[in-house]
């Protein structure tokens, strides 16, 4: 069992959570995954790892409460036990020092996992700029931390109500605009959201890492559920990514795979408001 040992609240669909679980935290690096499952009948949920800390053994994530699984782990508070927690899942982010800027794109809880990602590069000796967007004030996280390994932090909200009006990549554009030379991005967020920054960047070739989160069972490569269209390959997510190339990435195809148990979700979550 993996006990919760902070919980912050970020807003009412948005926590974040500190877990115990050392052997994980030990292994962990920027860019990879680990599988929960609150108790024996929830489903396994698939998260991005947002921070660690090995001397306390501690795993951090942040999650915003849509579906059934995702609000009862968002229910639980300090001191009460995850039942399975499996990780580190996945390949870690590559890290190099490049000659130009790089550019790091969170959208919404997005901005968590692309915090230890800056964070290594930053490390690796490379100026690093960051785009960080949410719908409104309230939904924006992480605002300082990810100042602290950034040269540049550039902030939006859709609506204006915090930062610069307007979307992430009205922010890059401008950027690009402003700057010309960039080595690489790296864009974590919700798929539609990806989708369009590969669409501003594509013209330019400029490098562009998105980090896919499609539907998983067993984290293992065995079943499937997490299969991605990449060029003309069809990859596994789980231990092919969840990194890609996001000019290569079958983005239609994605979207349209994530809504499959759009009904059976639904009826999952009205079962756990009643
Ligand atoms: Fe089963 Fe990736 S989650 S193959």
């Amino acid at each position: 069992m993996y006990p919760i040992v902070k919980k912050i609240i970020h807003s009412p669909a948005v926590k974040e959570f500190e877990v115990y679980a050392p052997m994980v935290a030990e292994k962990a690096k920027a860019g990879q995954f680990f599988i929960l499952r609150v108790s024996e009948k929830a489903e396994r949920i698939p998260l991005t790892i947002a921070d660690y800390n090995r001397e306390q053994g501690t795993i951090t994530t942040i999650i915003q409460e849509l579906g059934a699984s995702s609000t009862l782990f968002g229910q639980m508070e300090e001191g009460d036990h995850i039942l399975d927690f499996v990780g580190p899942l996945g390949v870690p982010s590559e890290i190099e020092r490049y000659d130009h800027p790089v550019v790091l794109v969170g959208g919404g809880i997005g901005i968590a996992p692309i915090f230890p990602i800056a964070r290594d590069l930053k490390e690796a000796g490379n100026e690093v700029i960051s785009i960080i967007g949410a719908r409104n004030k309230e939904l924006l996280i992480w605002e300082e931390k990810m100042a602290s390994v950034s040269d540049q932090l550039i902030v939006c909200t859709d609506d204006g109500s915090y930062g610069r009006q307007g979307f992430v990549t009205d922010a890059l554009k401008d950027l690009y605009e402003e700057r010309g030379q960039l080595s690489a991005l790296w864009a974590i967020g919700p798929m539609p959201m990806m989708r369009a920054i590969t669409n501003v960047t594509r013209p330019w070739e400029l490098k562009t890492i998105v980090s896919m989160n499609p539907l998983m069972m067993d984290g293992t490569g065995m079943c499937g559920a997490c299969r991605v269209q990449v060029g003309s390959e069809t990859k596994f997510a789980c231990v092919d990514g969840p990194e890609f190339d996001g000019h290569l990435v079958d983005f239609d195809l994605a979207i349209k795979r994530l809504s499959i148990y759009k009904d059976q979700e639904k009826r999952a979550l009205a079962v756990l408001e009643h």
